[in-house]
């Protein structure tokens, strides 16, 4: 188990960034974390890569999560408790408990990533976020040298945030997420809440959809409107959706006709950065090889031989035409390296 040096990383992004690893360890088993010689070094924990703009070279020491399994691992009279390995990818992951009769998840097919990624950053699509299925989170604490597990209230989730991406956690290496359990209601109801998935199931003319047709839905929207990474490098939304003030948001409907406005349980208000993307003339815009994608403005894409600095440039000017039209700040959704 000694770390490989000098491993390029540019396969091991959705926006397949270059970069080198100075030294590179691929974890399968849990066990591998305790080595006390690993603890000393600078680290940065790697999923499925596909929330990360690599800026270029790591000097420190990459460990790649493939902690495989999935398992029931408890029932109780209202739902079933499900573990997987942080290195399971998520959307195999769903899509078997599916086929295992135990739906909940389906809302978030075809997210890409691992499992062990889905709580830091709390994935969400279509209507759900995946605190609302999570039951637990064991991870290794490389600075208390222990194992922890964190129940779901513990996990402090919140839009596209958790307790794994406070200052000094995540980003700096200091714990790995090795697996996860999800409670899944054994009441199970279709969340055909999401406008686009309503409409995919009525063209379809499905009137009570079960779990597959919902996840089948899912893809196909997502198929519609997504860049598959393996064809378009990118990472997703590459911005958070602002919340502003609800005086704010009043302020910049009266002025902008057609602004989509998602009201917040604590009466603030979410935007929709892709229509403000869109806006600002920049969908289906690039820069040099990094563009906004044609069909989902909120995406950035790499057109072929992109750099870390080039998705900067980018950003920053995306980021400066929707300041100047709307005078809203839009904060980047990937962690940068
Ligand atoms: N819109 C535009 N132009 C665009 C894109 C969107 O006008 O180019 C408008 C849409 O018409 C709609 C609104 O913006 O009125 C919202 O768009 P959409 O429903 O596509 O969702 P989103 O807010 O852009 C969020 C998540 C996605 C998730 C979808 C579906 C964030 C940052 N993004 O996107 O998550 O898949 O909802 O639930 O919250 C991800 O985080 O990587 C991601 C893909």
């Amino acid at each position: 188990m000694t770390p490989q040096t000098g491993i390029d990383l540019t396969n091991c992004n959705t926006l397949a960034l270059p970069g080198r690893a100075a030294r590179y360890l691929k974890i399968a088993d849990p066990a591998q974390l305790t080595a006390p010689e690993l603890a000393g070094e600078r680290r940065f924990v790697l999923g499925g890569g596909s929330n990360l703009v690599l800026t270029g070279d790591f000097p420190g020491l990459v460990l790649h999560m493939a902690i495989p399994g999935r398992r029931l691992a408890g029932e109780d009279a209202d739902a079933w408790y499900v573990e997987a390995g942080a290195g399971e990818n998520w959307h195999d992951f769903v899509q078997w408990t599916l086929t295992q009769g135990r739906p909940g998840l389906e809302n978030l097919s075809l997210i890409p990533g691992t499992v062990g990624a889905a709580p830091i950053q709390n994935i969400g699509a279509y209507g759900l976020e995946v605190s609302e299925r999570l039951h637990s989170v064991t991870a290794w604490d490389f600075q208390k040298q222990a194992f922890f597990t964190v129940d779901r209230d513990a996990c402090r989730f919140a839009y596209r945030d958790s307790l794994f991406k406070q200052q000094g956690w995540h980003l700096d290496g200091r714990i790995a997420i090795v697996s996860a359990i999800f409670r899944l209601p054994k009441a199970w109801q279709a969340n055909c809440r999401y406008a686009d998935i309503a409409q995919e199931l009525a063209a379809q003319g499905i009137a009570e959809p079960g779990p597959a047709d919902v996840a089948a839905a899912v893809i196909a929207v997502r198929r519609r409107k997504l860049p598959d990474p393996a064809v378009v490098p990118n990472a997703g939304s590459f911005f958070h959706n602002p919340v502003v003030s609800a005086e704010r948001a009043a302020a910049l409907a009266a002025g902008h006709p057609g602004l989509p406005r998602y009201p917040q349980p604590d009466g603030r208000v979410k935007l929709a950065a892709g229509w403000l993307i869109e806006q600002a003339g920049w969908k289906g815009k690039d820069l040099g090889p990094v563009g906004m994608y044609e069909k989902q403005a909120l995406v950035l894409v790499n057109r072929g031989g992109a750099t870390g600095a080039d998705v900067r440039r980018t950003m920053a000017a995306v980021q400066a035409a929707v300041r100047d039209k709307f005078a809203v700040d839009l904060n980047p959704e990937p962690v940068f390296l």
